[in-house]
């Protein structure tokens, strides 16, 4: 029998320090063993999963502007507050909480097995 964690029992995981994103752009994290795509809109961190689901590049690097990062290999672009694409909001990436603790910006991402897609 196998026990399942809640995605509200997972722990905040420090990612990088307070101005490390210079707003307007984004990094990318391992978290949980999964990428993750941290970006600053200059007030508030959005955190999404960083695999575009086109074909895999890393969104963390793509250009991010009015809350919406554009996929830099074929421009599909999806918006940081809810993942979704905005061509076809039945399409979507997974988003995380974030949360700014001391000097430190956290991600919460729950293990892979409690995601749902
Ligand atoms: S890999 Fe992202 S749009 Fe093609």
């Amino acid at each position: 029998m196998s026990t399942r964690v809640s995605a509200d029992e997972t722990p905040f995981t420090p990612v990088v320090r307070v101005g490390g994103i210079p707003a307007g752009t984004g990094s990318t994290y391992e978290v949980a063993g999964r990428l993750v795509a941290v970006f600053f809109d200059g007030e508030r961190y959005h955190a999404l999963d960083d695999l575009c689901p086109h074909m895999g590049a890393s969104l963390g690097s793509g250009p991010f502007t009015d809350g919406v990062v554009t996929c830099p290999w074929h421009a599909w672009r999806f918006r940081a507050c809810d993942g979704a694409w905005c061509d076809d909001a039945s399409l979507r990436v997974n988003v995380y909480p974030v949360r700014v603790a001391g000097e430190m910006v956290e991600v919460q991402v729950p293990p892979a097995d409690v995601i749902s897609r």
